[in-house]
């Protein structure tokens, strides 16, 4: 089903962090500035541990790329550990609630560590590099991401609180990555707190899609949907526990008119991604039926406490059944403003591998060629081509 494809491979304390992306299109320009740029905001945010310290993440194209070009090849990006001490990393013997310890143990018979190593967020350097290279030929579409903390542990921005396009820019301004200047404060208090206390926190993130053209994904079959896709790949980063697309949750509460999006026509100016066909609300979060509807996407994601606390939570040891305490780590407090760039950029993975559905293409000229046809199709007035009757239809199950 689908063109583009994007693995991972490497261990926290291993060589490094390397990207498998396959499928993208010949001709893309490689900018690796753009891509280390991402790889430093990943390590930045308040709350974070030693690691991040240590390492300086840079992307080394190891295949794919020729005269800083796609070669329409399968490209891996590595990012190398400086803290790289695999063999000699120290046993665990206290499995540490909230992380892949126990369950991977048990699973593979192996020993604590060689679970950690894979399941540790260092992951998240590849997915960034890799979202990342997407970032840059979604940016040849106009199609930009940006994103913004909107709850650390208790303190939550006001429900109304909705920063402008222009206003999101400034989010790597603020340590937190939160925008409401009265909420900023009180997040790093929480955040200081906690590390005083041995605790962690986490909270939730708001990433924002602007120039998506109407028609990413597909309403035919279940793991074709966008929405279901998106869910899935932020699901998948280590520590998020819930996705929501548009006002999702709060829907819940509401009748269909307080939620669903009216539907306006104006006769578009140029070529318009969204065909003329505009949204007066964006409930939805920019998708309807798995498809993307020419709105702005919305995806809200809630990332738990980090599970390994300085005072640590009550475990046995594996080798004789005995209480102990879990063992320690070194560890963030807080990894939020981090995690909210790994789904800004993971985001950016699903979203190019929905536009390399739509536009095929083997190279980036094929399909730009292929995209504005398309979308100058969608400009086009419908005449007598919906098909529909203009009455009302049984819409139940
Ligand atoms: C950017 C980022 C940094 C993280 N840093 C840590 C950390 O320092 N310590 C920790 O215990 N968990 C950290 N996590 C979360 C764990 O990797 C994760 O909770 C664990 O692998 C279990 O997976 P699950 O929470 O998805 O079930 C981090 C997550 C992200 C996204």
């Amino acid at each position: 089903m689908s063109v583009l494809t994007f693995h991972s491979a490497g261990e926290s304390h291993g060589r490094g962090c390397f990207a498998f992306l396959e499928g993208l299109p010949y001709g893309l320009a490689v900018d690796t500035d753009f891509i280390d740029a991402q790889l430093k905001r990943r390590q930045g945010g308040y709350g974070r541990g030693g690691r991040m310290k240590i390492e300086s993440d840079k992307a080394e194209a190891l295949s794919g790329v020729r005269h800083g070009k796609t070669m329409g090849a399968p490209v891996v990006l590595a990012v190398w550990n400086k803290d790289f001490r695999l063999e000699k990393a120290p046993e665990l013997d206290c499995p540490r609630p909230g992380h892949a310890d126990l369950a991977g143990h048990l699973k593979f018979g192996a020993p604590i560590r060689d679970i950690l190593e894979r399941a540790s967020a260092r992951e998240t350097a590849a997915r960034v590099a890799a979202g990342a290279l997407c970032r840059l030929l979604l940016k040849e579409f106009g199609i930009e991401i940006r994103s913004h903390v909107v709850r650390t542990g208790p303190v939550a921005v006001p429900q109304d609180f909705a920063p402008s396009w222009e206003g999101l820019a400034k989010a790597d301004a603020s340590e937190v990555r939160c925008l409401h200047a009265a909420s900023e404060p009180k997040m790093k208090d929480v955040i200081d707190q906690a590390k005083k206390e041995g605790d962690t926190v986490g909270g939730v993130y708001e990433i924002v899609v602007q120039g998506l053209p109407i028609g990413l994904g597909d309403h035919t079959q279940w793991d074709r949907k966008l929405d279901g896709r998106i869910a899935q790949a932020m699901m998948s980063i280590q520590a998020m526990k819930g996705v929501e697309i548009g006002t999702g949750f709060a829907n819940a509460a509401k009748t269909g008119r307080d939620v669903h999006d009216a539907i306006e026509y104006r006769k578009p100016l140029g070529q318009d991604p969204a065909g003329g066909f505009m949204r007066p609300t964006n409930g939805a979060g920019g998708l309807e039926g798995g498809i993307t509807n020419g709105a702005p996407l919305v995806v809200r994601v809630a990332m738990k406490p980090i599970s390994t606390l300085m005072k640590p939570l009550p475990s046995v040891k594996l080798s004789t059944g005995e209480p102990t305490q879990a063992d320690i780590e070194r560890s963030d407090f807080c990894a939020l403003p981090a995690a909210s760039v790994v789904g800004e950029n993971f985001l950016a993975f699903v979203l190019a591998q929905a536009l390399c559905e739509k536009l095929g293409g083997d190279s980036i000229e094929e399909m730009k060629r292929n995209y504005e046809g398309y979308v100058k199709h969608l400009s086009q007035p419908r005449g007598g081509k919906s098909g529909g009757s203009g009455k009302a239809e049984d819409s139940s199950e």
